[in-house]
């Protein structure tokens, strides 16, 4: 892995504008993502983990720009990426990918796979119609899809192999960023793993850089190379895998590493696990410490005050009054 930051993410807001459901018809404000700070280096794979709700999809879409943003800044290699006109947008956009949760409603049901796959470079014009076929089988390959199905439609497939052909469209354009959103959370538990093996074996091969989110703590720990843990909108804990698997310190990050049965990621995937009392509101998050009403060890000052996230050792923030200033 090199040192080189690929994106940086500054205080990023993003908040929804809806319209309360009743009599009413008040507006009220979604705080989705409300202040998020990260960076990711070139070749890093940086897992984001959370309960339903918190924020993570909102941040890698408004990452992706396929949100507009609230306040904030995203730099992707330095530059700002809400600054872009269209033309830079367009070729920056070939870089950073997304692959999605839900294979099916994502891929065309009408399209053939090869024209699926080969969406992306019909879009961006690139090669003759002869090499983009080419190009569709190759990759068909890459992501263990045999090519002579290409003119199949996407529902002949199983659920990994639709997971493997929304791969294989992300990588059409040679990205170097691409953001997986619970790309493995719609599959049966062994299809989990084939699927995030296969993203790993990518990753060595072309040195990609992953933002993988996902609400599975143990999918998280599988893939990641560093942790960052949201809640309700905020990062509450972020450090290397190692460090956070073995000395997490936020109150919720141990609730998360409790709810589990094992110590082995590998056994814990597909578990369904839960950490005590509900996910409140982001419309009406608690006063102080957002976690502080499910939180064992909330003070008066957790009521009050939101803890500031705090460098506790090289590379390991928590933000908790309790390791606070
Ligand atoms: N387009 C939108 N309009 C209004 N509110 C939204 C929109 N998208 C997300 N939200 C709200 O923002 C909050 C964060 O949602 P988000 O989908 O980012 O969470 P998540 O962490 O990805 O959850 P999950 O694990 O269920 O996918 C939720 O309260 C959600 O209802
Ligand atoms: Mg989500």
């Amino acid at each position: 892995m090199k040192d080189t930051k690929i994106l940086e993410v500054k205080n990023l807001v993003k908040h929804f504008t809806v319209t309360a459901q009743g009599a009413s018809e008040q507006k009220q404000v979604v705080r989705a993502v409300d202040g998020v700070s990260l960076d990711i280096k070139e070749g890093e794979i940086l897992g984001i983990v959370g309960e339903s709700g918190c924020g993570k999809s909102t941040l890698g879409k408004t990452v992706m720009r396929l949100h507009d943003k609230t306040s904030g800044e995203v730099l992707y290699r330095g530059e700002d990426l809400f600054g872009m006109k269209r033309d830079q947008m367009k070729d920056i956009s070939t870089h950073m990918q997304m692959i999605f949760q839900d294979p099916y409603s994502s891929l065309n049901p009408r399209k053939k796979v090869s024209q699926v796959i080969g969406q992306p470079l019909r879009i961006h014009s690139v090669g003759s119609s002869s090499e983009q076929s080419d190009r569709v089988e190759a990759l068909m390959e890459e992501v263990g899809l045999n090519p002579k199905f290409k003119r199949r439609y996407p529902h002949q497939f199983s659920g990994g192999q639709r997971q493997r052909i929304g791969i294989a469209r992300a990588l059409a354009l040679d990205p170097e960023f691409i953001v997986c959103d619970e790309a493995v959370s719609a599959l049966d538990v062994s299809v989990q793993a084939q699927i995030l093996n296969l993203l790993l074996d990518l990753q060595s091969k072309h040195q990609f850089t992953y933002m993988f989110i996902s609400h599975d703590l143990a999918v998280v720990e599988f893939i990641s190379t560093r942790i960052l843990v949201m809640y309700l909108g905020r990062v509450v804990e972020i450090a290397d895998k190692k460090e956070l698997v073995q000395k997490h310190l936020h109150p919720y990050t141990k609730a998360l590493f409790e709810a589990f049965p094992t110590t082995d990621p590998r056994s814990r995937i597909g578990k369904k696990r839960v950490v005590m009392g509900d996910v409140p509101s982001p419309i009406y998050p608690p006063s102080g410490c957002h976690f502080h009403p499910r939180c064992p060890f909330a003070t008066d000052k957790c009521r009050m005050e939101y803890p500031p996230l705090k460098e506790v050792s090289p590379g390991h923030s928590v933000a908790c009054w309790e390791f606070g200033s």
